[in-house]
């Protein structure tokens, strides 16, 4: 009998928790910032709080939960259309472990659409997913507290002292807000952001929002 599902068993599902475990050793063997635990709870944090924000019903912001928190387990295959094959993965998963088929398919459609390569945003929880994912910028994604020399992607997170999101239902703008150091630079910030700030004003659109991104006390695209 299917089964409404939480994120408590989602975060508790040790085959999930392997998947994303093995996703998040697979990058760091390349070089990649952290994808394990930590980002996986930031964006199931961030991609619920902006549908709990947007007034709506709890069944979308605990799928935008769930979606969050296991998004990047694609990885643990190959990074090339990570969102895809996390897809793939999920649905017998999720399937096996109860979940209704309809909320399933509300879970991959989001997964398989998060990357900004290939991703098209056509729901709410895939637009929420989006952003909460693109907006996890900080030091604390940086492996061993160090940044590797010649490296941008760990420059730019290294320099990433304070990354908030948040939500003026009112105004209909969603906020990110960052501040850096001179570790980088708002255009290495830019060069390296570009696409996925693109992707985030279209997943705002989605939800009838702007998106709106300022960084060190300045609108970058406002
Ligand atoms: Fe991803
Ligand atoms: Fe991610």
């Amino acid at each position: 009998m299917p089964q409404t599902m939480t994120l408590d068993r989602i975060r508790t599902d040790p085959n999930l928790r392997t998947l994303i475990d093995a996703a998040n050793q697979h990058l760091a063997a390349q070089g990649f910032t952290d994808h394990g635990e930590r980002h996986a709870g930031f964006v199931s944090r961030f991609a619920s709080e902006i549908l709990r924000c947007l007034d709506y019903d709890a069944r979308d912001v605990e799928l935008a939960a769930i979606a969050g928190y296991v998004h990047d387990i694609g990885n643990s295959i190959s990074r090339v259309n990570h969102g895809v094959s996390g897809a793939c993965m999920l649905f017998p998963l999720l399937l096996q472990m109860g979940m209704p088929m309809a909320d399933v398919l509300a879970v991959v459609t989001a997964v398989g659409n998060h990357d900004e390569d290939i991703g098209v945003i056509t729901s709410p929880i895939t637009a929420a997913l989006v952003i909460a994912d693109k907006a996890d910028a900080s030091r604390s994604r940086v492996r061993n507290g160090t940044p590797e020399p010649g490296d941008i992607h760990d420059r730019v997170n290294f320099a990433i002292e304070r990354n908030r999101l948040s939500v003026d239902k009112p105004r209909r703008v969603i906020y990110h807000r960052i501040e850096m150091d001179a570790t980088s630079s708002i255009m290495e910030y830019l060069t390296i952001y570009m696409q996925r700030l693109a992707m985030c004003e279209r997943a705002a659109r989605f939800l009838a929002c702007t998106f709106e991104l300022n960084i060190n006390g300045r609108s970058i695209n406002g």
